[in-house]
């Protein structure tokens, strides 16, 4: 493979269908930036797959290829932070949006965008968390800031067997926290156990439908993915003085909730906004990926797919199938 044509995987809009190839492209139908990295790893999050088919939240622009999360070695550089033959990863910002992304071999992005790979991590280690990643390490981040300990109590981790939580679940496990699993897929309940959940109880049980405004007081701490009424009910039953953060909007965007659970329990709600985390915590978030938060990697929790055979995973994780973490490998064989 030469810089100058590389393998990619192309979304076009064809009458009202968002149809994926893969296909080849030049260099020179990159965007400027000051660096073209040489993307070897990219990964799947559930942002992706909505690129993948079409979503205007996501993406506006098409003929497009997404990929939020990059992994690879610095081709050419303009900026002197970053030298030819440097391991660097490239998540979040604008990248995979409406920046062509890592599923193509070839990114060329801003120097602000990326960081060095931490001693610790290979670039395939890096995908294994990627943006999913990156967003359970911020919510523990947040978690620790706000005094939430390992002896603090139970903390819930909701869409457990997704991205985020399965990450989310087995850092605070590995870490020592007592962590309960909310899924929606009870035969995944062996893969929970072994992520280091401490007990494993279905999505039904934390999704009240019964309109009171508070809940018996539960969490220490809740990291929820799902947002609607899972989030609502997280805030409804977490504990005086505790935390609860958010991230995503696989039930809904919607929030139906009274002040009760502020007002007069003094509980705090973290928005974790991981496509414009700052530089400097996002650098220390990543140094504590590659080291003390640094969880095993097992097959059970990682599929490694191509941009060929990448389809499936997309429509698994779009249908709130998916388990675990999808990388995607790019090195041309
Ligand atoms: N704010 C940020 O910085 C940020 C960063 C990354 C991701 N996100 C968001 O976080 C969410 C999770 O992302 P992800 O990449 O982890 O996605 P994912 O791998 O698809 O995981 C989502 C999980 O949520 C659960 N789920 C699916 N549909 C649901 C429903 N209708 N109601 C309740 N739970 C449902 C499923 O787990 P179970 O079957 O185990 O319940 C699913 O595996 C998405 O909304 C994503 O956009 C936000």
């Amino acid at each position: 493979m030469s810089a100058a044509d590389f393998k990619c995987l192309l979304v076009s809009q064809e009458n009202d269908a968002y149809v994926r190839r893969v296909e080849r492209r030049s260099v020179d139908a990159l965007p400027e930036g000051d660096v073209l990295i040489r993307v070897h790893y990219s990964s799947l999050n559930y942002k992706d797959a909505l690129s993948a088919t079409g979503h205007p939240g996501v993406t506006r622009r098409y003929p497009h290829t997404p990929g939020i999360d990059a992994a690879g070695v610095v081709e050419e550089s303009n900026d002197k932070r970053f030298m030819p033959g440097e391991e660097v990863i490239c998540t979040s910002y604008d990248l995979g949006a409406n920046t062509p992304g890592g599923y193509g071999q070839y990114i060329r992005v801003p120097a602000g965008w990326i960081v060095p790979l931490p001693n610790g991590l290979t670039q395939r280690e890096s995908m294994v968390y990627g943006t999913a990643g990156l967003t359970a390490a911020m919510s523990l981040h947040r978690l620790e800031r706000h005094g939430v300990a390992p002896g603090s109590g139970e903390i819930l981790v909701t869409g457990a067997t997704g991205g985020v939580g399965s990450l989310a679940v087995a850092i605070l496990a590995r870490l020592g926290y007592s962590v309960v699993a909310a899924t929606g897929k009870p035969d995944r309940e062996r893969f929970l156990l072994d992520l280091g959940a401490n007990a494993v109880v279905h999505r039904n049980e934390v999704d009240n439908a019964g309109g009171r405004p508070l809940l018996a007081e539960r969490w220490a701490a809740v990291v929820d993915t799902a947002g609607g009424n899972i989030l609502a009910t997280a805030l409804k039953s977490t504990r005086s003085r505790g935390i609860v953060t958010c991230c995503g909007l696989v039930a809904s965007a919607d929030l139906n909730i009274s002040v009760y659970p502020f007002i007069l329990r003094g509980v705090s709600l973290q928005g974790i906004d991981s496509a414009e985390c700052p530089m400097p915590e996002r650098t220390y978030i990543w140094e504590k990926i590659a080291g003390p938060w640094k969880i095993d990697a097992t097959d059970a929790l990682v599929t490694e797919r191509t941009l060929e055979t990448l389809e499936p995973e997309i429509q698994r994780i779009l249908h709130g199938r998916q388990t675990g973490r999808v990388v995607v490998n790019l090195i041309e064989k």
